[in-house]
């Protein structure tokens, strides 16, 4: 009894991974890029396994209408659907690959590669992914107002301007390489003259010089870089502009201490070289 129950789940789970193999095409992969910019080209990738079958057929659709074919028993083997509005290369497209010159705003979209075999099994495997046309910046952003020099406690107010796009770029502030989370004021610029949906981004920095922006503890002077990037889809364009930090207040600021001093209200610097040169005097009357 027990030796025939064995028996029959043995032939049940052979049974099973037999069945689990009949459909034997395999879509490996799908590579189409999340972002392109207008006008370049792209080539949109579909990998399979036949697992031994006879391709059918590959066929690409965008938002569902076919623009692309390859049937190797076909004459031709590929052909293109001139009235989708999508620009393909037939030279280099065929059985894995599709490729798109020229891309148009409006070729913006839901892509999928479908491939079948031939009979008896007629499998079909499909998969979409979605592909965005942009207008990358075509110049890299500019950063206004940023002085050579600074010293400890000055104020640095700095805008940073992307290059036009479609849509805005993503703006992001970095100071000696670190990126600042947050800043004060971002605005879209808008000009009438530019073609629907192209802005360049300002946003502006503000933050005050401490002893943290130096990079080198010991010195008395150390260089600040501060970078700004703008990045949209693939494209990522910077700028950077270099200041120099010094630790010693500016004569503006030993005017505002002398100030504050003369209120009696906190010793610094300026006292300090007092009270060294009183030192100075009195060690040369002993000596
Ligand atoms: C797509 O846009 C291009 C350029 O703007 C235009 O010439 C073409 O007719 C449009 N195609 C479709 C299908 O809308
Ligand atoms: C289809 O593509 C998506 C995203 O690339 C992936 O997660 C999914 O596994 C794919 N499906 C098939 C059936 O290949
Ligand atoms: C693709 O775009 C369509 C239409 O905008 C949207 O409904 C869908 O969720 C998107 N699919 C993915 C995987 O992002
Ligand atoms: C940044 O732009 C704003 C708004 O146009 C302006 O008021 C400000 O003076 C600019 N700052 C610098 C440092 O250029
Ligand atoms: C901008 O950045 C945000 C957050 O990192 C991201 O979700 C968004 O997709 C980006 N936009 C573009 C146009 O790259």
């Amino acid at each position: 009894m027990k030796q025939w129950q064995l028996c029959l789940e043995l032939i049940c789970v052979l049974l099973t991974l037999l069945l689990a193999r009949v459909p034997g095409l395999k879509l490996i992969s799908l590579k189409i890029p999340s972002a392109t910019n207008v006008l370049s080209t792209v080539t949109l990738k579909c990998e399979y396994d036949l697992e031994g079958r006879k391709l059918y057929s590959v066929k690409w659709y965008k938002d569902g209408s076919e623009f692309f074919r390859y049937m190797p028993d076909y004459e031709p083997e590929i052909r293109a659907v001139k009235s989708s509005g999508i620009n393909v290369d037939l030279k280099q497209s065929g059985m894995n690959m599709v490729t798109i010159t020229d891309l148009q705003f409006n070729n913006s979209g839901n892509y999928k590669c479908e491939v079948s075999t031939e009979a008896p099994n007629f499998d079909t495997v499909a998969n979409s992914s979605n592909m965005t046309v942009m207008s990358y910046p075509d110049e890299d952003p500019t950063i206004d107002g940023v002085l050579p020099t600074y010293s400890i406690g000055d104020h640095v107010s700095a805008n940073c301007t992307s290059g036009k796009s479609k849509p805005v770029a993503n703006m992001t502030w970095y100071i000696n390489g670190v990126e600042v989370d947050s800043w004060q004021e971002y605005r879209q610029s808008v000009d009438e003259a530019d073609p629907p949906g192209f802005h360049s981004m300002t946003v502006g920095l503000h933050f005050q010089v401490h002893s943290s922006h130096f990079t080198n503890k010991e010195e008395r002077s150390s260089r600040i870089e501060i970078r700004c990037t703008s990045t949209l889809g693939e494209s990522i364009r910077h700028k950077s502009v270099y200041s120099t930090l010094f630790r010693t207040l500016t004569s503006g600021k030993l005017a505002q201490e002398r100030h504050v001093n003369s209120a009696g209200k906190s010793v610094s610097t300026s006292s300090s070289i007092v009270v060294l040169i009183v030192t100075l005097i009195n060690v040369a009357y002993s000596s």
